[in-house]
């Protein structure tokens, strides 16, 4: 039988403090760090989870968070070498202010090599409005002593539309972060999620025009500095594109491990997803308790799109049936009034340049 490649998402809850614009599952750290313990949970979670591996060859590891860097090297070494096959790219996310917690180069040595920063702006003005627990230069610092280190692979998240944020300081932004010369960089618009709180209480942000001239800008730049626009907020280095997360987009198998972690795996033709309880105390205290649900095939044509829409050059119309077991009939009548519109292309499952600039609305179309 064939191995299906599969990526693995690792999931560490905690930060130092909750940023008021975060609704990931990040728990505020009261007292130490239970590394052990949750070392121990996650070790149990992967040994029940042993099926979902099988006939699988996991291609991809990315620990993320919460703040995975609050986490020893020897943390992800032990994961790591329980986690069968050979992964080709290993993704740590990093605070900038937790990097002095720990040697990036025991980090390099426990198998990871790539890096992804959680800069979100080099002004330090702007760095307190969001609540961030460290200044610019501290970025600049973990990223050069990351680079020393070995890594050769290294994201920066930057954030854009920032409270009060006008045009040129969205652009010095991402003008600081290109001086690095990171082999990535994600370009996140900042949004206003339920139940946070930048969400209770909203920050003033940028107005449209302003954002709309930005987000023109900041295109510009990226392209002129050699970045290429490969999703939405994803931008890198011709060959650098991160292969865990295109996994997601091209609707690939993963697996969630860990504190309220994401899954999906298909088997026989259906698609499951499985979910951890997102309480780190609930999840330590039965790390092997995991809800799992189908996919209803109504709803399958939906999230697939969501996610391969998301790439510029989408897919070939025959990837539809590996993917999803859907024939592109499925797709119609609305494909074909999208493509009516000029908003989706007749040769491909894609957008149109204009389909892309307005990806909500077309979605719509496929509820
Ligand atoms: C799970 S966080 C991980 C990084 C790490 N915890 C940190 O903040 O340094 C992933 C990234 O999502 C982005 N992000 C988080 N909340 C966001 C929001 N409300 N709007 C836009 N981007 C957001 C940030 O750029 C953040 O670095
Ligand atoms: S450090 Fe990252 S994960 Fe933690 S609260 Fe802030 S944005 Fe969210």
């Amino acid at each position: 039988m064939n191995s299906l490649p599969l990526g693995v998402y690792v999931h560490f809850p905690w930060c130092v403090k909750k940023c008021p614009y975060c609704d990931f599952n990040s728990h505020p750290l009261k007292g130490a760090l239970a590394e052990a313990e949750y070392v121990d949970a996650l070790l149990a979670d992967i040994s029940a989870s042993a099926t979902d591996f099988e006939s699988c060859t996991v291609i991809t590891v990315f620990f993320g968070g919460g703040t995975p860097s609050l986490f020893s090297p020897r943390a992800f070494e032990q994961v790591l070498s329980a986690l069968p096959g050979d992964p080709i790219e290993v993704t740590l996310e990093a605070n900038p202010g937790t990097t002095e917690y720990h040697d990036f180069a025991d980090y390099r040595r426990a198998g990871i090599n790539r890096l992804s920063l959680g800069a979100q702006s080099f002004s330090d003005r702007a760095l307190e409005r969001l609540g961030r627990i460290h200044k610019a230069e501290e970025t600049v610092r973990a990223f050069e002593r990351a680079r020393s280190a070995g890594f050769d692979n290294i994201n920066l998240d930057l954030m854009y539309g920032l409270p009060e944020q006008n045009t040129d300081e969205a652009i010095e932004d991402l003008d600081k972060a290109i001086r690095l010369n990171p082999e990535h960089i994600s370009w996140y618009e900042l949004t206003l999620e339920p139940k946070t709180e930048f969400f209770r209480r909203p920050p003033k942000l940028p107005d449209e025009d302003t954002m709309a001239s930005l987000e023109d800008a900041g295109r510009l730049l990226l392209t002129s500095a050699g970045y290429q626009r490969y999703e939405v907020s994803a931008w890198s280095r011709p060959g650098r594109a991160c292969a865990h997360n295109l996994n997601y987009w091209r609707f690939g198998d993963y697996a969630g491990i860990g504190a309220g972690a994401h899954g999906k795996l298909t088997r026989a033709g259906s698609v499951r997803r499985t979910t951890r309880p997102a309480q780190p105390r609930i999840f330590m205290a039965d790390p092997r308790s995991s809800t799992s649900t189908t996919v209803a095939p109504s709803r399958l044509r939906f999230e697939y799109l969501l996610n391969i829409l998301r790439l510029p050059e989408g897919c070939a119309f025959d990837d539809l049936l590996a993917a999803t077991g859907l024939t592109t009939s499925a797709l119609e009548p609305e494909w074909g009034k999208g493509v009516a519109a000029g908003l989706l292309r007749a040769d491909r499952i894609a957008t149109t340049a204009t389909g892309y600039r307005y990806l909500d609305e077309v979605m719509q179309a496929f509820l």
